[in-house]
């Protein structure tokens, strides 16, 4: 059975025995809609920890003016199951007050490159917001371990750096991006797509494909694998793409032939609903 908890203190009640017995506890940070891929984060937390810590909070600053912070879909009941399914101990399920309790916030922030690149551009106060509340969660929560999904690529380098730079005592996990098995990247905002819109974000994962392919034939150059990803994704006539790119990792720098480890990247809208999804050349 799964407890569900919402203030910080009945949290800290929770887990001060396994605080005091050095027991091993994994966080797994999610904003709720939990699917298959937050499943798998869970998993590999609860093989590799006494305890298993789901938080479940739609953190409001890291949404812009305009983004879908009100839409975004809370589904608290169905979460609990699926914490529960993949033997999670505590989902923290804390309202905004409680995790943002000064009327005027103060906020965590990254700098450089790895911050200002990709969906920085169009998302550019992102994140500082998923810096300030993982900072909150480590802090509250004290993990031993935390867990994020690959598919947020560009978060889990900026949450590095936040680690390494603050001398944050807990160890990342990165588990692998979870696909449909026609290749979507599983995603809480995959619900709020048409079924037409579902059908062509297809192109996303085929792009990343085609350009994995070519790499492993020897191609290096960045320019010719993003145009050959662009043309196939713009074969879908309603995808409007916000970033294709190819960065060298982990500083995310700028390359124009792939000589060590890069990431390839990509924010596309279908409609009014925007996806990533990402692979890494090596
Ligand atoms: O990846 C997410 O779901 C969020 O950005 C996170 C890490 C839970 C912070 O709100």
């Amino acid at each position: 059975m799964v407890k569900c908890i919402t203030t910080i203190e009945q949290l800290h009640a929770e887990l001060n025995q396994a605080y005091l017995d050095h027991k091993t506890i994994g966080l797994v940070p999610t904003m709720g809609a939990l699917h298959q891929g937050h499943a798998s984060l869970i998993q590999a937390s609860s093989k590799e920890n006494d305890i298993t810590v789901v938080s479940v909070f739609v953190n409001p600053t890291q949404f812009g003016p305009n983004e879908d912070f009100d839409k975004y879909p809370r589904t608290l009941e169905a979460d609990l199951k699926l914490a529960a399914n993949n033997n999670a101990t505590i989902v923290f399920a804390p309202d905004i007050d409680t995790l943002y309790p000064s009327k005027d916030p103060s906020y965590l922030e990254v700098l450089g490159n790895v911050s200002e690149v990709l969906c920085a551009k169009s998302r550019p106060i992102h994140f500082r917001g998923v810096c300030t509340i993982v900072a909150k969660l480590f802090n509250v929560v004290r993990p031993t371990r935390a867990y994020f999904g690959q598919k947020d690529a560009q978060q889990v380098l900026i949450i590095k750096r936040m680690v390494k730079d603050f001398f944050i005592p807990v160890e990342l996990r990165v588990m692998p991006i979870i696909r449909e098995q026609d290749g979507l990247a599983l995603s809480s905002r995959n619900k709020y797509l048409t079924n037409e819109q579902r059908t062509q974000a297809l192109v996303l994962s085929q792009s990343l494909k085609h350009v994995a392919n070519r790499f492993a034939q020897g191609e290096r150059n960045v320019k010719t694998l993003v145009s050959e990803a662009r043309k196939i994704i713009e074969q879908s006539p309603i995808a409007k793409i916000d970033y294709v790119e190819i960065l060298a990792l982990d500083e995310l720098e700028a390359i124009d032939t792939i000589e060590n480890k890069a990431l390839m990247a990509l924010a596309v809208y279908f409609g009014s609903t925007r996806l990533i999804d990402n692979i890494i050349l090596e």
